[in-house]
């Protein structure tokens, strides 16, 4: 009974068993997914998602759009954060398969305890690490068979972390959290045919906003299955061809799946970190030896499958669509040194200088080379060849952003919209979380 132990144990996590190292973590990924739902309200996605349901709004709202400021219901909070928190793709990924753990989780979290405030820290932590561990246990259970059928596994098990968080919040017990989970476990959502395009963000936003519609539901009497995830025809069965959820959800408790929570230095797909490494280093190389990037007539990298499987994108005419082009990483990375949210604006994309190297770059798949690792060539017109090897991609969990890096990355992106003396205070409120009297208050407080 995978639903029930994960009711189970969800429902019974405390605050005061929780170790040092995972409320670090866990506060880590919290201001991280701050800096990306502030951040990312700047791309098309959230804002479309914004007006296709304005006609709706009614006046009475208590959840703030981090983005924007403006309060709405908490539904409609869930869905714009979340969509939000996922449109620059900069957020948050697990050590062991493609989940990003915080978007769907606290952007139904965060919408709630706005709601039912006043939320305090402690609770707020809680939930949120029993949701990241019940949807990265399903996750991990059910990879990489789900994910190759064309799963995003982000949104499918997002929902259901989401409903877990939310229905702890809320005081559920274990019946209707089982019912919560098994409610949530029939909105799988998503698919990796909408990579590169405004639908993928919104894949989180609908997970976030499904999972808190699932623990309403259960609360309100709305009778479900009990055993949603391993029942016959249920999510396991239906969504993966391979699961070994019963040996996961023994693990709750023991292997903290949050502890391998990972954060993206460069705001594209994780799985052209290590080539985007290399090819910033080869730039560097070049111009030290006075070589000209404009005279590069091949690129190159030998990268793990997954590279070409996600991102053999050549042609390509959106700012979105660069973050799913490993030639269009390749081409900024030498041009401009850097992979910041700058590089993938649609101007960036149709630059006729970074459309000439992206049709230079080549990519050989190796099945011997991790995820995290690339070997990336430039050659130039005089014949110079240089090579560099990426052992493990900055951000990957052997070799961490550190907290000097990640404080940045929270400051550059929410600095844009309310500047940066609150931007600092912001930062200083999100450490401090687990001891606030009033969670809702962050989101009112560092609005624009
Ligand atoms: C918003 O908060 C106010 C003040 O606490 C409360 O009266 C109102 O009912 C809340 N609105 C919603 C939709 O929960
Ligand atoms: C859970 O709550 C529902 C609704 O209040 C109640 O009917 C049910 O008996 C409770 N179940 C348990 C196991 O406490
Ligand atoms: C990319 O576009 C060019 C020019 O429109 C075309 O010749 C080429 O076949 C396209 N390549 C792919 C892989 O679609
Ligand atoms: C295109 O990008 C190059 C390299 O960054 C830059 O020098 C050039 O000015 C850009 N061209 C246009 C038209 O913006
Ligand atoms: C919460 O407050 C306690 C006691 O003042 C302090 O030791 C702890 O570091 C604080 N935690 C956070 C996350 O700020």
């Amino acid at each position: 009974m995978a639903t029930k132990a994960i009711a189970i144990w969800a429902l019974a996590l405390n605050y005061t068993s929780l170790s040092t190292p995972v409320l670090d973590i866990a506060t880590k990924s919290i201001y991280n997914w701050a800096g990306c739902a502030i951040g990312g309200y700047d791309q098309a996605a959230p804002v479309a998602a914004l007006a296709a349901v304005t006609p709706f709004l009614g006046s009475q709202g208590n959840s703030t759009i981090f983005g924007n400021g403006m309060l709405v219901d908490a539904q409609t909070a869930a869905l714009i954060n979340g969509v939000a928190s996922h449109a620059d793709d900069y957020d948050d990924t697990h050590r062991d398969n493609p989940i990003h753990p915080s978007g769907p989780v606290l952007s139904a979290l965060f919408a709630v305890a706005e709601w039912k405030a006043p939320v305090l820290g402690e609770d707020f932590v809680t939930a949120f690490i029993a949701g990241v561990e019940a949807e990265c246990k399903l996750g991990v259970s059910v990879y990489p068979a789900h994910y190759e059928l064309g799963w995003h596994i982000t949104s499918t098990v997002g929902s259901i972390g989401a409903a877990v968080a939310v229905g702890k919040l809320l005081g559920l017990n274990t019946t209707q959290m089982q019912q919560a989970i098994s409610i949530a476990s029939v909105q799988v959502t998503g698919m990796h045919d909408s990579f590169g395009t405004d639908t993928k963000p919104f894949h989180v936003g609908r997970a976030s906003q499904n999972g808190m519609m699932a623990a309403l539901l259960a609360q309100a009497g709305l009778s479900g299955a009990l055993n949603g995830l391993e029942a016959d025809k249920g999510w396991t069965h239906v969504v993966s061809t391979q699961e070994n959820l019963k040996a996961e959800v023994d693990t709750l408790g023991k292997t903290w799946e949050i502890s391998l929570n990972t954060f993206k230095p460069y705001p594209c797909d994780r799985i052209i970190h290590a080539a985007i490494d290399g090819w910033i280093q080869l730039r560097a190389q070049a111009l030290e030896k006075g070589l000209n990037i404009a005279d590069i007539i091949r690129v190159g990298a030998r990268t793990n499958p997954m590279v070409l499987f996600l991102t053999d994108k050549p042609n390509i005419t959106t700012g979105v669509e660069g973050k799913f082009s490993v030639y269009h990483v390749a081409a900024v990375a030498l041009l401009y040194g850097e992979a910041t949210p700058t590089q993938f604006t649609d101007e960036v994309v149709r630059n006729a200088t970074v459309a000439a190297l992206r049709e230079k770059v080549t990519v050989v798949n190796d099945e011997t080379v991790t995820e995290h690792e690339a070997s990336v060539t430039v050659e130039f017109a005089d014949g110079t060849k240089l090579e560099y090897h990426v052992e493990h991609a900055l951000g990957s969990f052997e070799n961490p952003l550190d907290d000097k890096f990640l404080k940045t990355k929270f400051i550059e992106q929410v600095t844009r919209s309310i500047g940066q003396a609150k931007a600092e205070k912001a930062f200083s409120a999100y450490i401090g979380i687990a001891n606030a009297t009033d969670v809702g208050a962050l989101g009112r407080s560092y609005r624009t």
